[in-house]
């Protein structure tokens, strides 16, 4: 008998409806076989992730730390057990981002106005499952969604189901880089939906994966949203960040040359922001359309003009998404959101008056922006 016929057939069938002993490495069969019959198999099971765990298993302990919780969801010394470990694969920022509610209703808005009925989408980057879900409400036929971690497909199919989607909405639990055509997806979709934009802008590699999805998965001319995606920023002044970045004498100590770790770049939202003053008009600092390659690196000057007077310290930058036809996604400061605008501190503060300019130099890689502010003086505009 297999070892897992021998345990579908113990005093525990629900084990073997959470946890498949094929996904596990033959390593770590027999410890759940063992606890198998075990009055308390849930937390012996999450002793048991945290030991794989220990041992560097790390997808064994995440499968049974997951069947742990499902077989006990409501135990919370399951729950505190299995924490450090499952929260690995499911970053708490799922839990900000769909309360963001300026960010899901101009994906709403966007879906609706683009989608056409009987249209298939194609997703990458499924996380909860919203915007596939509002895809279908929008009119959408099917929607094809990849998900590269296991854990969080998992739980998206859970809520497609209870959504009562299950037959509109295929959760491929892969990387978009493994996705198949002709196997994942049937065929290649009309319309492209992702939300792959960190704070950075870049660093959920945005570029690359909308054109894999474009190359591989997506009808010629299909729409994409977004469209387009730019870093926005301006001067600043007012940042907190000397108050909380700044090392100098404390209890007598001379404590300066800790000023070498002081950031560069930092949340505005965190503890670095205060009540910044924009000193310069709003411009795109850098923008990509993303129905075209961008060059593996690019860099461009740009001049940053005061438009009133100040003490520049910082370069304040935040995101913008297109979606087309007017429909819009800014975060620019007042505007709160899930993503935080983000502030380049000057090397030295700089005293302007309206009319006098800034350079800095911006570029990318392609997964990472960086902006680099000029040291001298750029005199007036
Ligand atoms: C910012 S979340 C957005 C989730 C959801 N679409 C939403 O709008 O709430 C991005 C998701 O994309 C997934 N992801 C990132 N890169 C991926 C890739 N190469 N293939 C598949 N999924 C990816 C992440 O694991 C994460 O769940």
């Amino acid at each position: 008998m297999s070892a897992t016929a021998a345990l579908e057939s113990r005093a525990w069938p629900a084990l073997a409806a959470v946890l498949h002993l094929g996904e596990l490495t033959p390593a770590a069969r027999p410890f759940v076989v063992a606890l198998a019959e075990h009055p308390q198999l849930p937390q012996r099971l999450a002793r048991l992730a945290q030991m794989l765990r220990d041992r560097e298993q790390r997808k064994d302990a995440l499968l049974v730390a997951a069947a742990a919780r499902e077989l006990a969801p409501h135990d919370i010394r399951v729950r505190v057990l299995t924490e450090w470990i499952c929260r690995r694969q499911a970053p708490l920022w799922h839990f900000g981002i769909v309360h963001d509610q300026l960010r899901n209703e101009t994906y709403a808005r966007a879906l609706r106005h683009h989608v056409r009925p009987g249209m298939t989408v194609f997703e990458i980057g499924t996380g909860t499952g919203i915007l596939a879900m509002l895809a279908v409400q929008a009119g959408a036929q099917h929607v094809y969604t990849c998900e590269m971690r296991e854990d969080v497909a998992a739980a998206a199919r859970a809520i497609v189901a209870r959504n009562g989607m299950a037959d509109r909405i295929t959760v491929i639990s892969r990387n978009a880089r493994d996705v198949k055509l002709g196997v994942d997806l049937p065929e290649r979709a009309d319309l492209f939906v992702s939300e792959i934009v960190d704070n950075t802008l870049l660093g959920e590699h945005v570029l690359p994966l909308t054109e894999l999805a474009r190359e591989r998965f997506l009808k010629p001319g299909a729409p994409l949203l977004p469209w387009h995606v730019a870093a926005m920023g301006c001067l600043v002044s007012g940042s907190k960040h000397h108050e909380h970045y700044r090392m100098d004498t404390v209890m007598g100590f001379d404590l300066t040359p800790f000023n070498r770790f002081s950031p560069l770049e930092l949340n505005a939202g965190k503890g670095g922001g205060g009540n910044v003053e924009m000193l310069s008009e709003p411009v795109e600092l850098v923008g990509f359309d993303l129905r075209h390659d961008a060059p593996a690196e690019a860099s461009h000057a740009l001049r940053l003009v005061a438009s009133q007077e100040g003490r520049a310290e910082a370069l304040m930058r935040w995101l913008r998404l297109d979606f087309g036809d007017g429909i819009v996604f800014e975060n620019r400061p007042p505007q709160q959101s899930s993503w935080d605008p983000h502030l380049h501190i000057l090397p030295q503060a700089r005293d302007l008056k309206p009319g006098d300019a800034l350079d800095v130099e911006i570029g990318h890689d392609r997964s990472r922006l960086y902006i680099i502010p000029a040291a001298a003086d750029s005199g007036r505009a």
